[in-house]
């Protein structure tokens, strides 16, 4: 048992998609957020560049004593997930081997589409983590990177995120995938625009339900799960620039008041 927060982190807002899920199924636990909004999109940048990112973001949360972390970007999972995981002695959970997984036992074609920045898509880590399920599948894969702004700017549902994802997807929906997965965490801010342009037949993988399910299970595994009675569990924000537009989209986002979030030095860990 252990009452000490979770550190969850992402360039921006995409990582409250993952929180969102956090708190669904750990209501009991503290978090602490930190989103890296002088430096959004990570997307684009090279893997040294996301790497030495990541590590700054993990050190600042292990800062705030936290008892496990989430990286909820998919960039710096592909890039820097394995070598954190080697440097450091709490538990440290990706998001895409949850969501590999669930597309792999979603489609039923075999054909999965996968989404996401450049880096992730450049990566092939979907590719990897899918063939180690199942060899057979195949992946159809396109890099979007205009969602992230998109999303950071409150526009998930306007006129130009649709065309944008009427431009972006309509390549995907002529491979005749089957389903389709949200590989980038500011994705699911987008995902009515995004279901609508590729129809319901097409399934949208969300890797943040099965990356919230494995931070229970390891949690549990190592014993570290807050059973503390409580009424409500504390929330901490964080970001590297100006906090007035993540306060404003992350409030409206999460469904929840956010009483305050804090502008941080990132350089200096
Ligand atoms: N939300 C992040 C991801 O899952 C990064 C987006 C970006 O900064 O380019 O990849």
């Amino acid at each position: 048992m252990s009452n000490r927060p979770i550190g969850v982190f992402d360039s921006g807002l995409g990582g409250l998609t993952v929180l969102k899920e956090i708190k669904k199924i750990l209501p009991n636990e503290d978090i602490v957020y930190f989103g890296d909004t002088a430096r959004v999109p990570y997307g684009p940048r090279s893997k040294e560049a996301v790497k030495k990112y990541t590590f700054q973001a993990i050190n600042f949360l292990m800062e705030k004593d936290v008892k496990a972390i989430v990286i909820a970007c998919n960039t710096a999972t592909a890039r820097a997930l394995s070598e954190a995981k080697e440097q450091y002695d709490i538990p440290i959970i990706g998001v895409i081997e949850a969501g590999a997984r669930t597309a792999a036992y979603t489609t039923k074609n075999n054909i999965v589409g996968v989404i996401g920045t450049d880096g992730t898509i450049r990566s092939k880590a979907y590719e990897r983590e899918i063939a180690k399920i199942n060899k057979d599948i195949k992946i159809v894969d396109k890099a979007c990177p205009l969602f992230v702004p998109i999303a950071e700017e409150g526009w998930a549902n306007n006129e130009v995120a649709k065309l944008t994802a009427k431009i972006y997807l309509e390549e995907l929906i002529n491979k005749d995938i089957d389903c389709l997965v949200l590989g980038c965490t500011h994705y699911p801010i987008l995902m009515r625009t995004i279901g609508e342009t590729v129809g319901e037949k097409i399934i949208l993988v969300n890797p943040a339900k099965e990356t919230a399910k494995d931070l229970k299970k390891t949690m549990q595994e190592k014993n570290i799960l807050n059973n503390t009675q409580r009424t409500q569990a504390k929330y901490e924000y964080y970001v590297s620039d100006i906090p007035d537009k993540f306060y404003v989209i992350a409030k409206e986002f999460i469904d929840q008041d956010i009483e305050n979030v804090e502008k941080i030095e990132i350089q200096k860990y």
